[in-house]
């Protein structure tokens, strides 16, 4: 069991703390060139309806007024270019990720849109990010804190990189609540996901893994719990699609 302060799990698996970025990061090297695809495939589209809902949140202002955003665990800035798309001239966006092979996927998109002066991908983890306090008017993260070994660093790091007044935003996979909904998301979760991701990529396990750290992942009360201990104000969150995903916000005030 993964009880011990030094253990965690990848997926439905115990493993050593110190391990599982390792793992995720062989899930991420794998997926990468064909992981905009398959969001498309096993969610019928719907993550794009998700992201919107993060974009309308996050509020870039339609004019020249300067707003950073940095989107957390960004992979192939789709995030990114809809903040982009949504925002005015002076929306700049900054995605982080810890994997080389998501960002390069991200940033050669970011050239063929023309984005690349106003989107930047940079390396890092998410535990321990290179930028001063008080940098952004607003941090997300999408589908991104649930592959995060240490959530309480990348919370606080959220927290310490926003600006007074910043808006700290995650879409995450969450807890369906819906009578026979919920057990059609269930079959479809452990059996239809992993056969397309297999058929695909060809790597059924990144796949398996994704469906158990969803249901191993903390449930959105527990998530907002952990947001305000990182010092979050005004902490709510928004279930959408009957709890396939929540949005969470939080303020730094
Ligand atoms: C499911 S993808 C989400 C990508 C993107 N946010 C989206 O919604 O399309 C998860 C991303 O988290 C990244 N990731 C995992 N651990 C991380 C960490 N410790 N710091 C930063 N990024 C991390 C992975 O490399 C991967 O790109």
């Amino acid at each position: 069991m993964a009880g011990s302060p030094d253990e965690t799990h990848f997926g439905f698996e115990s493993v050593p703390l110190e391990d599982k970025q390792g793992r995720v990061d062989e899930v991420f090297h794998s997926v990468a060139r064909r992981y905009d695809l398959m969001n498309d495939l096993m969610s019928g589209g719907l993550h794009r309806v998700w992201k919107d809902a993060l974009v309308t949140a996050a509020n870039p202002p339609k004019d020249e007024h300067a707003f950073a955003l940095l989107d957390l665990a960004g992979g192939t800035g789709d995030v990114a270019f809809r903040v982009i798309e949504s925002g005015g001239a002076g929306t700049r966006v900054t995605v982080c990720d810890i994997n080389a092979d998501m960002l390069t996927v991200g940033a050669e998109r970011a050239l063929e849109r023309g984005y690349d002066e106003r989107v930047t991908f940079e390396q890092a983890n998410a535990e321990e990010l290179p930028y001063p306090d008080r940098s952004f008017d607003c941090v997300s993260i999408a589908f991104g804190i649930r592959n995060v070994p240490r959530i309480e660093r990348a919370l606080a790091e959220a927290y310490r990189v926003l600006k007074l007044g910043g808006r700290f935003l995650c879409l995450e996979f969450s807890a369906v609540d819906v009578p026979g909904f919920d057990a059609l998301y269930e079959m479809y979760s452990f059996n239809v996901i992993p056969a397309i991701g297999h058929a695909v990529t060809g790597d059924r396990e990144a796949y398996r893994y994704l469906v158990e750290s969803i249901r191993r992942f903390p449930k959105p009360k527990a998530l907002a719990a952990m947001m305000e201990a990182a010092g979050f104000r005004r902490v709510s969150f928004t279930p959408i699609t009957g709890g396939v995903v929540a949005l969470h916000s939080g303020w730094k005030l």
